[in-house]
């Protein structure tokens, strides 16, 4: 029977230098392939609304849609760690919000919420951590905020960004996150906040020195082809693999070469 890992595990890989392999999931099935392969941390991201939904950002996903794919999810692991990610606007408006939707997501069988945002959200994890619930940071390109970026761009060229991120990180390991997102910054600038840190940062766009790393994992088997960042690495190409069983399929029906004796009751 394998253990399941909570936050602890995933602060003492970094205490032993052991990389974090972790991917996104949205469904029961998929999440018990990803926990069978080895992965560490699940997380069911708001990049839901894009990569299963086709909206075009993430903002639209509401809580009762993010509790729903983190029960299916709950229900594909024996291992992994299973993070919900906090929708937009479910936690920015209070204190009192951030703590309630928290424990929904925990509820639904996360064992800790992933939230966006610097030294603005410090109340909200200090408050979500003080009721119980471990929190994951995220910092960088944080995509709820693409109207203020005006884009999906790097954060942390510029050296008055950087040690705006820096200080950032350094705050929110003091507020209490077990570990940190950092996406779209230059690896350089993820090294030195990576060697920083006690708690794990888990890059995404971030460079080879993160704790551990993370992808959208429609984006690594290649399900989703609207685009593809720079930083992605595709280990499968599922939608050129479904077009064509599918059309295989439909051929066989056509041309009735399908159901045969093999799939038909006598
Ligand atoms: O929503 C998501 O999938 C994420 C990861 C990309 C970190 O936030």
């Amino acid at each position: 029977m394998l253990k399941r890992l909570t936050v602890h595990d995933i602060v003492d890989f970094k205490k032993r230098g052991e990389p974090i392999a972790a991917l996104t999931a949205y469904d029961t099935f998929t999440a018990k392939f990803l926990d069978r392969a080895g992965i560490d941390l699940i997380l069911v991201g708001d990049s839901m609304n894009m990569v299963v939904y086709g909206e075009e950002t993430t903002l639209t996903l509401d809580m009762e849609q993010s509790i729903y794919h983190t029960r299916a999810v709950a229900k594909g692991l024996s291992r992994a760690l299973l993070v919900g990610d906090m929708p937009f606007m479910s936690y920015q408006p209070s204190v009192r919000d951030a703590v309630k939707n928290a424990g929904r997501i925990i509820c639904a069988g996360a064992q800790a919420v992933k939230l966006e945002g610097g030294r603005a959200a410090i109340p909200h994890i200090k408050a979500i951590v003080n009721a119980g619930v471990p929190v994951m940071g995220h910092i960088g390109m944080t995509p709820q905020s693409i109207h203020k970026f005006g884009g999906y761009k790097l954060v942390g060229k510029e050296e008055i960004d950087a040690e705006r991120v820096i200080e950032a990180a350094v705050a929110l390991e003091n507020a209490g996150v077990f570990s940190l997102v950092l996406e779209k910054v230059p690896s350089g600038l993820a090294r030195e906040i990576t060697s920083k840190l006690h708690i794990p940062t888990i890059g995404i766009g971030a460079g080879v020195d993160c704790d551990g790393q993370i992808l959208v994992v429609n984006d690594m088997l290649g399900l989703f082809d609207e685009f593809t960042p720079k930083f992605v690495r595709k280990y499968a190409q599922l939608s050129s693999e479904i077009e064509r069983a599918v059309g295989e399929y439909a051929k066989d029906v056509k041309t009735k070469a399908f159901p045969g004796e093999k799939e038909s009751y006598s």
